[in-house]
């Protein structure tokens, strides 16, 4: 196995290495990799859609994908702009949507009640220019918090709604049916990871507002925590060659894809696995 830094404390690559015929050291260290860097890149993975969720398995449970998203009630969520019949979408269709709504700085599943913990997505097809996925570390963000911040937002929740970030795509971007099943949930603001206990800053698209904070100061809190989570120097650009095999730790990262031009085709393949171990509630508790 050969192992590259991506970025100053986060991220590595890794070469000469098939996930198709782990050995149980090489799972052991992949595993390790993950809990220790949040971003695990494996070139060269020619793999089908079940070794892919085979290679998951390993993380833990795995998502069911859900209503309104492609690949709904399997394992896998299809990221793409190529319809059913191959052709290439209009930017107004849904799947166009899905992508700009990726395009905001995120964690996988933060709006549910069991949010997902490592995200596994490969590269079927790749736009030769543009369509990066990038990464920010919230531990490093967390480090370097100004301490007043730092002391306050360890002690906060917020609020995440599925139909909050899709709502600054399009108003009408979220069925009934996933308004329904994503009622608002509240979660740290800092995640603890359970075995290392590394802290990271917890927030994204889907966070509408913080808990207990009156209006206007939620807001500014969370304006100033994009902006300082956002900044160049925390950003890790991942320029996708065709098989790339990406693993990200959704309780210490957050991840956004980046415009391409919506002509060329682009198609990736993303294995979800879910947080058992997460605190989060819901708002209302007769859900
Ligand atoms: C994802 C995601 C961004 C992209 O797979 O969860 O947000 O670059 N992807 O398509
Ligand atoms: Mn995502």
């Amino acid at each position: 196995m050969l192992i590259k830094k991506l970025h100053d404390n986060f991220g590595v690559s890794i070469q000469n290495v098939t996930v198709n015929s782990l050995s149980s050291n090489d799972k052991k260290k992949i595993i390790d990799l993950f809990e220790e860097y949040s971003l695990v890149v494996i070139k060269k993975q020619i793999i089908t859609e079940q070794e892919q969720i085979n290679f998951t398995k390993m993380f833990g449970e795995l998502e069911t994908t859900k209503p309104g998203t492609l690949g709904t009630n399997s394992n896998l969520v299809i990221l793409t702009n190529i319809d059913l019949n191959g052709n290439i979408v209009d930017t107004s269709h849904k799947q166009s949507k899905n992508d700009r709504a990726n395009q905001q700085w995120h964690s996988d599943s933060s709006f549910k009640i069991k949010p997902a913990q490592a995200s596994i997505l490969s590269g079927k097809q790749v736009p030769s220019e543009g369509g990066n996925t990038e990464f920010v570390s919230m531990r490093e963000v967390y480090k370097n918090l100004r301490k007043d911040i730092k002391e306050k937002v360890l002690n906060l929740e917020a609020i995440h709604h599925f139909a909050h970030s899709r709502s600054k795509i399009d108003i009408k971007m979220v069925s009934q049916i996933e308004f329904k099943k994503f009622p608002p949930v509240i979660q740290p603001m800092v995640k603890t990871n359970p075995k290392n206990k590394k802290r990271a800053l917890y927030f994204g698209s889907h966070t509408a507002y913080i808990k207990d904070l009156p209006k206007k100061e939620s807001e500014d809190l969370l304006n100033y925590l994009k902006k300082f989570s956002s900044q160049e120097k925390f950003i890790y650009s991942h320029k996708w060659e065709q098989n790339d095999l990406l693993i990200w730790d959704n309780r210490s990262i957050l991840h956004r894809g980046t415009y391409y031009n919506p002509k060329e085709p682009r198609y990736l393949l993303r294995t979800t696995v879910q947080d058992n171990l997460s605190k989060a509630k819901y708002l209302n508790l007769d859900n």
